[in-house]
């Protein structure tokens, strides 16, 4: 991981920077877009997978079966024919993983090879998956479900942290922290997420030991995401102290940008309510999809979003923050190869 430099002084970025999660994703750089629901669609993750990296869409965010497929075919189209990857959040509502696994098996009949599973451990997902050849990488937020999942026989992790934009579980640890322990005892390659969204972190979660990050919240402002742009206005003005944790007393802790929407679904949370009832329509995806991402409402919803939006600070395409990110990362290598005696570099 040493950086070159241009006569200019800006690093030289390789098109390569290979661990073992880019030779089994077959990328060039081990940099990964998480799903992102409602947003994560065929246009920004194929312009991930354009930059060099690998992207996720989300297979709930389709209203229909049909549109699926149809989002699958842009996204195969934009990209050239690269391959990119599909994420299935499984859920405790059990109409929901009916839908999870219809698209599954339309995203396996599209060619789709690349899956990310969430939510619940993919035991339900793995036999067709398998049967079909397809790479899952498990996304957890605890080391012993990490260590359950590699059991199971999942071919990578991703392990998140706290400081994960959406649902980072009931675990505590911030992402390093976390991500230390679980290479003790995780084999199989292993992705970092939560709170990441500078490219000095990716250099760090390399030299930590990871094969790669997962990042959400520094892409929601990208030109391609489908959203309004008051919504990303609202995600640039943004800063690390701007999310907050809510439903945590529920067993269902989301990190969110602090609008009202948040401050009132935290005071019905500190008053004492206990069942997802009885904040009705404020925690309503759906109702998050129509007033802030369509209509711009950013006051309005449940906005996923980790303290990484700090590093978000303008609308821009995702080739340049991808560049960025390459650079930044770059730089931090070389001022890590210039610790090293000249023996080990
Ligand atoms: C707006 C948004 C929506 C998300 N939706 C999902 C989802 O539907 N399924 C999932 O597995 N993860 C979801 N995530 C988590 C991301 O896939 C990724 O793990 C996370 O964003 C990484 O942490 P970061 O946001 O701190 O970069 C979401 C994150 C964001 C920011």
């Amino acid at each position: 991981m040493k950086a070159d430099f241009d006569a200019g002084g800006v690093p030289v970025i390789p098109d390569q920077l290979p661990t073992r999660i880019t030779e089994l994703l077959g990328i060039g750089w081990p940099l990964l877009l998480g799903g992102m629901m409602w947003l994560s669609d065929a246009r920004l993750v194929a312009a991930v997978v354009q930059a060099g990296g690998m992207g996720f869409i989300t297979a709930r965010s389709s209203r229909t079966d049909e549109e699926f497929r149809e989002e699958l075919r842009k996204c195969n189209h934009l990209t050239g024919g690269k391959a990119f990857g599909v994420n299935l959040t499984l859920s405790r509502r059990a109409e929901q993983n009916e839908v999870i696994h219809r698209r599954m098996h339309i995203a396996l009949d599209e060619g789709v090879r690349m899956f990310e599973t969430a939510g619940l451990p993919p035991t339900p997902l793995l036999p067709s998956l398998k049967q079909a050849n397809a790479l899952v990488i498990h996304k957890c937020a605890h080391v012993r479900h990490a260590v359950a999942a590699q059991k199971l026989g999942v071919d990578a992790l991703t392990l998140v942290g706290v400081e994960e934009g959406g649902h980072p579980g009931s675990n505590q640890l911030p992402t390093f922290l976390n991500g230390t322990y679980a290479l003790e005892d995780i084999h199989i390659p292993l992705v970092l997420g939560g709170g990441i969204g500078h490219g000095r972190q990716i250099a760090a979660a390399l030299a930590l030991g990871a094969d790669a990050v997962m990042m959400g919240s520094i892409f929601t402002c990208a030109v391609e995401t489908p959203a309004h742009g008051a919504y990303k206005q609202r995600v640039v003005a943004t800063d690390q102290h701007g999310t907050r944790a809510v439903l945590g007393s529920l067993g269902d802790t989301w990190r969110i940008i602090d609008n009202e929407n948040a401050r009132k679904v935290a005071e019905i949370e500190q008053a004492g309510a206990r069942s997802h009832s009885e904040f009705g329509d404020l925690i309503s995806g759906e109702r998050t999809q129509a007033l802030a991402y369509q209509a711009g409402l950013h006051e309005e919803g449940m906005l996923s979003m980790g303290p990484a939006v700090g590093f978000a600070r303008a609308v821009e395409p995702v080739e340049a923050i991808m560049l960025r990110l390459k650079q930044e990362c770059m730089v931090a290598c070389q001022r890590f190869g210039q610790l090293l005696p000249a023996s080990m570099t």
